[in-house]
């Protein structure tokens, strides 16, 4: 039996190019043992058809708020309140303003307005109508309403362009929706509040825990940016699992794919400089664990316009080194929290260079990672790690992400009452 065994997805399809790719999605949710039903918008019918959604769901489609007959069998409340968790993909731009406004002049935006249950959002347009300062505004509002995000990725468009606005694939919607079904809270709770003990241990109960997760991007120009491959899944899933364990979290993501964990409030960032600030204002914490992949340097100064070709070959970057945040948290004389937890991924000489870092940053450990290309972790879903402290290495076998997460917060909630 898997996480998803039984659990009732309601899946709003909104009016995109990006819609083919739910019959995928369906077709994922079903084989592990979900039940699937789904709303069409009217726009949608016309990318993908009704017909070949009902034969994957196994269920007839839903698109109709005035249609007698569907009222009779079940209401729309009752389908937006039957599910366990509400999924909306391709979310477009008109359905997020919608949901962000609070309208509801079909079947897709009532289901979304009626419903007592959690609503994840794999957004999906062109590049320039998820940029446009509207939509951003909806979706900030959407993530302070506790609805969850996926996506949307960088890559080319349907439309010709390149940048952020695909949605995420199948396989990456189905891990978010796992993600958001691992909490049993039905609405997330609102930023600021802390995450309830739900489901868990409560081993962290009355604690609070600041995490850091993802890359930083650097700008270099207006267009371009420093960057590197952190998925953000391993801090990701310490937040969750702090939550889990009854802790109070705030996660300091940098740019990642994955929906803010449930329970957890969650602050984006793009640059090092301010995930630092970012930090500062969540402190006091019993607990710090900087996950981040944090870029080492940023340009010294950047235009506002793009780098030109000159003719006379690549401009010179200048660089300058970025702040440690770890070190800077380590250090600190006031509020520095209980445990402070750093991360070494390293190439080679694992240990040795996470003996070093314990030292260099002044914290109290580290979890260290062997994230050669050939060991697939930097991406993937698997870690094996080993904890270094000043009393000794305990190395782990190979597990989940997860499964690190909840092991590590089970070690840190010992050690904070030893
Ligand atoms: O020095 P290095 O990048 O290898 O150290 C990794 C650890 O330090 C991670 O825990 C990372 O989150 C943290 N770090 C940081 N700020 C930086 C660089 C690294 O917090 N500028």
């Amino acid at each position: 039996m898997g996480p998803l065994t039984g659990k009732r997805i309601l899946l709003v399809v909104g009016g995109g190019i990006a819609a083919y790719k739910v019959l995928d999605l369906i077709r994922r949710l079903r084989e592990r043992g979900a039940h699937v039903r789904a709303a069409m918008t009217k726009a949608a019918a016309e990318f993908v058809t009704p017909l070949s959604v009902a034969s994957l769901t196994g269920d007839k489609v839903y698109d109709d708020l005035f249609s007698l007959t569907d009222e009779a069998e079940m209401g729309h409340i009752e389908l937006s309140r039957d599910a366990d968790l509400l999924v909306v993909a391709p979310a477009t731009a008109d359905l997020l303003a919608k949901l962000a406004n609070g309208l509801a002049n079909d079947l897709a935006s009532t289901l979304l307005l009626a419903t007592d249950k959690k609503v994840l959002a794999a957004p999906a347009m062109n590049l320039r109508m998820w940029l446009h300062p509207a939509t951003q505004r909806n979706v900030a509002i959407l993530r302070k309403d506790g609805v969850l995000f996926v996506g949307p990725e960088n890559g080319d468009m349907a439309c010709g362009e390149y940048g952020p606005g695909r949605m995420a694939e199948p396989l990456e919607i189905v891990a978010a929706i796992t993600s958001a079904l691992e909490s049993d809270t039905a609405i997330p709770l609102p930023p600021g509040i802390g995450a309830r003990a739900s489901g868990t241990n409560g081993t962290l109960a009355g604690k609070r825990v600041v995490v850091t997760s993802g890359p930083t991007h650097e700008p270099i120009d207006p267009v371009r940016y420093i960057a590197n491959r952190s998925s953000g899944k391993q801090g990701h899933a310490i937040a969750r699992a702090a939550a889990q364990a009854g802790a109070d979290v705030a996660l300091i993501s940098g740019p990642v794919a994955l929906p803010d964990p449930p329970g957890v409030q969650t602050i984006h960032v793009q640059t090092a400089r301010e995930m630092l600030s970012a930090v500062d204002a969540a402190l006091p914490a019993d607990i710090f664990v900087a996950t981040a992949a944090v870029a080492d340097w940023r340009m010294a100064e950047t235009g506002d316009s793009k780098l030109k070709k000159s003719g006379n070959g690549a401009p010179k970057l200048n660089l300058v080194e970025n702040p440690d945040i770890l070190a800077a948290i380590a250090r600190r004389n006031q509020a520095r929290p209980k445990l402070v937890v750093g991360f070494a991924a390293e190439t080679n000489d694992v240990l040795a260079h996470a003996r070093k870092k314990l030292d260099a940053k002044g914290c109290d450990m580290i979890v260290a990672n062997d994230v050669s290309p050939s060991t697939g972790i930097m991406g993937g879903d698997k870690n094996a790690i080993h904890i270094v402290t000043r009393e000794g290495i305990d190395s782990w076998p190979t597990l989940d992400k997860d499964e690190v997460a909840r092991r590590l917060l089970a070690r840190l909630a010992k050690e904070l009452t030893a």
